[in-house]
């Protein structure tokens, strides 16, 4: 991480994991440690969301793109803006699979939070046959260009994004530090041929098997801004050495 400008950011993806219990753990294993240098939030699964304290910073995993109505099983943004969460992450690999989100669905969603003025977590990656056919990069642009064509360029400014591989989720293979860079850089490079001060100022969290041993090394990385932790999220301890190496 180089830019003054870009304030690192942990988020803890739960998944469909957690009980109760884990929303006080967490809380008090990082409410100890002082993490003025960086921002972490925790997106557990919606009904969790209400127990948190207000310091807090929450997010969700998924949201819905339609403002309300009849959505059987969905929860809209101004629900969400209600009990205080601030991010959503959107296009998470296991949701465009699972609930076969398009990119056009994936950038209906971003637009939506977006316009309520939450942050959108932005997850693209590719799965690892794209990447052993050598077209990664196109297949991550065309996941960033479906959503620049729906909000433009300018709404990057309000957004983070998320670089996760597929092959690298919940897998405990994660990309080394150059992968991930390599990826980064090219997605600011992408961004930069429309708007370079977005592109500067955007942050781009790694997310696949980050755990406590190798987030210093991922995020030393100079295009890495943090991360998005599934897994590791779940174990306070290992959560927070994870902030703490954004922290540095
Ligand atoms: P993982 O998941 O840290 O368990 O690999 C990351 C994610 O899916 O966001």
């Amino acid at each position: 991480m180089t830019s003054s400008t870009r304030r690192p950011l942990v988020a803890g993806n739960w998944k469909m994991n957690g009980d109760k219990s884990l929303v006080e753990k967490i809380e008090s294993q990082l409410n100890q440690a002082k993490l003025s240098n960086m921002d972490w939030v925790i997106c557990p699964p919606a009904p969790y969301l209400g127990l948190f304290s207000s310091s807090t910073k929450l997010g969700v995993q998924n949201v819905s793109q339609f403002d309300s109505g009849a959505h059987t099983g969905e929860v809209s943004v101004s629900m969400l803006k209600e009990f205080g969460c601030g991010y959503a992450i959107i296009g998470h690999s296991e949701r465009r699979e699972d609930n076969f989100e398009s990119d056009e669905i994936v950038a209906q969603k971003v637009a939506k939070v977006l316009e309520a003025k939450l942050t959108p977590i932005l997850c693209v990656g590719e799965p690892e046959s794209v990447r052993e056919a050598g077209t990664l990069f196109d297949y991550i642009a065309a996941q960033l260009n479906a959503v620049l064509d729906l909000v433009g360029i300018s709404a990057f400014a309000n957004l983070v994004l998320a670089y996760e591989p597929i092959w690298a989720i919940g897998t405990g293979k994660t990309a080394s530090p150059e992968q991930a860079q390599e990826v980064h850089a090219f997605i600011r490079e992408h961004l930069a041929k429309q708007d370079s001060n977005v592109a500067v100022g955007i942050v781009i969290l790694y997310g696949g098997s980050v755990k406590g041993s190798n987030a210093k090394e991922l995020f030393s990385q100079a295009d890495v801004d943090g991360g998005l932790i599934g897994g590791a999220s779940l174990n306070p301890e290992d959560f927070l050495s994870i902030c703490l190496a954004a922290n540095q």
